[in-house]
This record gives structure tokens, C-alpha cells and sequence, in this order.
């Protein structure tokens, strides 16, 4: 395999475990993944089956404990400048303004190492730019709390791109926000990934956000956490809001819902429903009187 084919990530029968010997429980059981440089890539499942983990070891945040993990054909050991994250949790600084929270590692990086007129002043360009990129610009001198949650996520995107990483890992980056902010940051990053490009890795429990965004959807499964299956989405690369209710869009829904339903044991909400108003009604049942002589 030449090197322009090879893959950005490389997956190679990775297992781990959580806790020692008899007690350990493999929370990723033989994972085999490539993902080509420049790809949208959402890994989707029940909570729990290894999403989090996956891609923290892709991080080198967690290590793994057998298989190989490369990135660009070298191990992956701990976490890198090539790969950035991204979190739920915005984790800004408060005290820090909006653009200095963009600048902040880069001008950590820059006076440890680097410390040039040339390389101050790329940095503050490339601050401007991301800046006008997320939409910020009207807020750089804002604190983080001041700002929305949307906001402050882009300022945590902003941020984890400021040292252009190759790779960008997304912990379901948008769960804590509305229905309509996150449809405006759906758009948002799919822009940045055509303008960047940027090999993305987006975690989330949300199947229509694993569709809209991803090229592939990689569907979990847990106890052990394991890739099940993986779907290529058969939409135009150019997303539109629109494409959420055309007919390959829901058959793919459908047929996703349905794998996580039966690989997760969570039952149908119907199922569920009859079992839960049965379980009430002998709860309610008044009980046996004990007679009294
Ligand atoms: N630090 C940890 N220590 C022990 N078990 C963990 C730890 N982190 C995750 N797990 C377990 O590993 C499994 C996968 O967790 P996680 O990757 O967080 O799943 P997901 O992100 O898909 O919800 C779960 O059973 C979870 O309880
Ligand atoms: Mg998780």
C-alpha cells in the first residue's frame, strides 16, 4: 500500500480493559477501524458501549491494552498536537476572553519553543481567521460567561484548531445544546471540515446527528463494547437541512434505530410502555387484607 492510500487512523484489534485481572471488564472488544484522512466519520451506539473510550484511546488520553493504534502509520502513545479534541463540556478558561481563550495553548507552544516575531504573528492570523470562521468575531472580547452555550462550543472548536490538527475528536460536542443551535452548528462544522480538512471522529448517541454529518456511520454495540456495523451514508457530500427527510435518509434512520434497539437489548418504547404499566398496576393493586380472628 503506497502512502497516499493509507489510512489518517488506523484501528488494529484493539481490546480494553477496565480494572485488573479477575475483575476486568473489556469495555472495547477487537476493534478493526481505518479512517481516510480528510473523513467525516460518527461512531454511534447505546450509551455505554465504548464510544467514549474509543475515542479517547484515539486521543492517547487512555491507553489501550492489546492491539495497535496508529496515526499516519505511527503509534499512537499519548496524545499529540496532530490530534485535537473536543468535549461536551466546553472547558474554557473563565477569566480568559474569548480570544484569548483561542490563543492561550498556541501562545504556550509558541513561548516554550518557538518564540519568533514570525511565529506571533501566524498565531494572532490564524486567531483572526478562526475568530471570523465560528462567528465570533463581535465576541472576542467577551468572557465565557457571557456568551451562550453554542457559542462557547465554538469558541472550544476555535481553540482546538487554532494548532491546525490533522485529526479532530468529538465527544458529542453538541449534546447539551438545543434542537435549532445545534442544527446551526451541524452546518457550522461541516463547513470547517471542507475548509480545513480536517479528519473528523464525532461521537454521539443522536442517529439523525450521525447521519447528517457523518460519510460513514460506525454503529456500536455494548458488554463488550464492539463496532457492530458500518453504514456509508448515501447523501451528497454538500449536506442540506432538507436532506433530513428524503427517503434514503429515514430508511438508514430506521434501519440504525432498529440495529441499537436489538444489539443494546433496549426494548421497543411500545414494549417498554406495557411492561412499565404493568409493573404500575400490581404496584397499585391494593394488597391481600390479613384477616383478623
Ligand atoms: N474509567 C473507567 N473505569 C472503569 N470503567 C469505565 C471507565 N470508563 C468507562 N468505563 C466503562 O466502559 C464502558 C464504555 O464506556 P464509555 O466509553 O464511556 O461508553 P459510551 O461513551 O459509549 O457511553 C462502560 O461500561 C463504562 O462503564
Ligand atoms: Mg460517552
Amino acid at each position: 500500500m503506497n502512502a497516499s492510500c493509507s489510512p489518517k487512523l488506523r484501528v488494529r484489534g484493539v481490546w480494553k480493559f477496565f480494572g485488573r485481572d479477575t475483575s476486568a471488564v473489556p469495555a472495547l472488544r477487537d476493534i478493526h477501524l481505518d479512517i481516510a484522512d480528510n473523513a467525516f466519520v460518527t461512531l454511534v451506539g447505546a450509551s455505554g458501549c465504548g464510544k467514549s473510550t474509543l475515542l479517547r484511546t484515539l486521543a492517547g488520553l487512555e491507553p489501550h491494552s492489546a492491539g495497535e493504534l496508529l496515526c499516519d502509520g505511527r503509534p499512537i502513545g499519548g496524545p499529540g498536537p496532530e490530534r485535537a479534541m473536543v468535549f461536551q463540556h466546553y472547558s474554557l478558561y473563565p477569566w480568559l476572553t474569548v480570544s484569548q481563550n483561542i490563543r492561550f495553548c498556541r501562545e504556550l507552544a509558541i513561548n516554550t519553543r518557538e518564540r519568533t516575531s514570525a511565529g506571533v504573528e501566524a498565531a494572532s492570523g490564524r486567531a483572526d481567521a478562526l475568530l471570523r470562521l465560528m462567528g465570533l468575531f463581535h465576541v472576542a472580547d467577551a468572557y465565557p460567561g457571557q456568551l451562550s452555550g453554542g457559542m462557547q462550543q465554538r469558541v472550544a472548536i476555535a481553540r482546538a484548531l487554532m494548532g491546525r490538527p490533522q485529526v479532530l475528536l468529538m465527544d458529542e460536542p453538541f449534546g447539551a445544546l438545543d434542537a435549532q443551535t445545534r442544527e446551526v452548528m451541524h452546518d457550522l462544522i461541516l463547513h470547517v471540515h471542507r475548509l480545513e480538512r480536517t479528519t473528523i471522529v464525532f461521537v454521539t448517541h443522536d442517529v439523525d446527528e450521525a447521519i447528517y454529518l457523518g460519510q460513514r456511520v460506525v454503529l456500536m454495540a455494548p458488554r463488550p463494547g464492539r463496532i457492530d456495523t458500518v453504514y456509508e451514508v448515501p447523501l451528497p457530500a454538500l449536506r442540506t437541512q432538507d436532506m433530513k427527510l428524503a427517503p434514503e435518509f429515514l430508511a438508514l434512520k430506521r434501519e440504525v434505530l432498529a440495529r441499537i434497539r436489538s444489539t443494546s437489548g433496549v426494548q421497543t418504547d411500545f414494549e417498554l410502555l406495557e411492561q412499565l404499566s404493568h409493573t404500575a398496576s400490581t404496584a397499585l393493586a391494593p394488597e391481600p387484607r390479613a384477616s383478623h380472628r
